[in-house]
C-alpha cells in the first residue's frame, strides 16, 4: 500500500558533480552538486541562487562539469558545508555553512589547466567537462533555484575508462565508477541487473558510429536464431 507523504527533498538519487567556476577576483572556486542531467552534449545543472557557484556562471558564463569516481567520496565530502560565498549568506550560516576561500586545497585536489574555458579541471577526476552557459531561468515553489543549461564543449575521460574497440572511443559503463547522492548520502553503483534492450538498439549503434548495415543484419539474424 502507498501513503501520500510531504518531505522536504525529493533527491531520488543522482551523479555527484564537482563543479569549478572563477570568482570575480579570477580565483577558482569549486563546489559538490548533483542535480544534474544530460542529454546530449547538454548538460542541465540547478543550482541554490545563493550559491557562489551560480553567481560565477552567471557572471563569467563558463565551468567544468568534473565527475569523481567512487574512490574521490572523501575529497568531495571534504566541500562539505562550505562556500566560496564572503560573507556567508545568514541563512547558510544558520545551517552551520563556513566560507573557504581554497576549496582545491581543503579537498586535497590538483586544478588543471582547461583548454578552452578559464575554469581549472579537478587533475582527479576522470571525467572532465569544459562548458558554456547557453540560458539560465529561476526557478522553484520552496527553494530559490537557477536552472543552467551549460553546452558541453570539450570532453576529457581517463583513457582506462574507454572502449576503443568501434570507429567511436567512448565511455564503458562497466569501468565507469561514479559517484551518487541519494537523499544527501553517497552511494556507488550496484552491479549490472538487468540486458538492456535500448544499449542493444540500432539508436545506440548509430550513436557509437557502428555500421547500421551490418548492425541491422546483425541484429535481424539474432531474431530470427530465437524464433
Ligand atoms: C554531495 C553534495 C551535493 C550537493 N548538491 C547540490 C545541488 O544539486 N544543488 C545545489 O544548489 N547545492 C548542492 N549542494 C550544496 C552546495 O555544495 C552548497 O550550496 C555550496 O555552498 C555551494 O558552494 P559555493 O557557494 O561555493 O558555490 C550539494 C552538496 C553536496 C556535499
Amino acid at each position: 500500500m502507498h501513503r501520500t507523504i510531504d518531505p522536504t527533498i525529493l533527491y531520488f538519487g543522482t551523479p555527484v558533480v564537482l563543479l569549478s567556476t572563477l570568482n570575480q577576483d579570477g580565483s577558482a572556486n569549486l563546489a559538490p552538486m548533483s542535480s544534474a542531467w544530460w542529454l546530449g552534449w547538454t548538460c542541465i545543472l540547478g543550482l541554490g541562487a545563493l550559491s557562489q557557484t551560480a553567481g560565477n556562471l552567471l557572471r563569467s558564463g563558463e565551468c567544468v562539469i568534473n565527475l569523481p569516481s567512487e574512490q574521490l567520496v572523501s575529497h568531495v565530502d571534504r566541500l562539505a558545508m562550505t562556500t566560496g560565498r564572503n560573507p556567508v549568506p545568514e541563512l547558510k550560516r544558520g545551517w552551520g555553512y563556513r566560507w573557504e576561500h581554497d576549496k582545491f586545497g581543503l579537498a586535497g585536489l590538483s586544478p588543471q589547466t582547461s583548454e578552452v574555458v578559464r575554469p581549472p579541471r579537478v587533475a582527479e577526476c576522470p571525467v572532465q567537462m569544459e562548458g558554456i552557459l547557453r540560458q539560465s531561468l529561476s526557478f522553484g515553489k520552496d527553494v530559490d533555484g537557477i536552472l543552467f543549461e551549460i553546452e558541453v564543449v570539450k570532453l576529457h575521460v581517463e583513457q582506462n575508462l574507454l572502449n576503443t574497440s568501434g570507429p567511436k572511443p567512448h565511455i564503458d559503463p562497466l569501468r565507469w565508477r561514479p559517484l551518487l547522492m541519494s537523499f544527501c548520502r553517497f552511494f556507488g553503483l550496484g552491479e549490472e541487473v538487468h540486458p538492456s534492450r535500448l544499449a542493444e538498439s540500432l539508436f545506440l549503434r548509430d550513436k557509437l558510429g557502428e555500421d547500421l548495415q551490418d548492425a541491422a543484419g546483425a541484429n535481424l539474424a539474432e531474431s530470427e536464431a530465437q524464433v
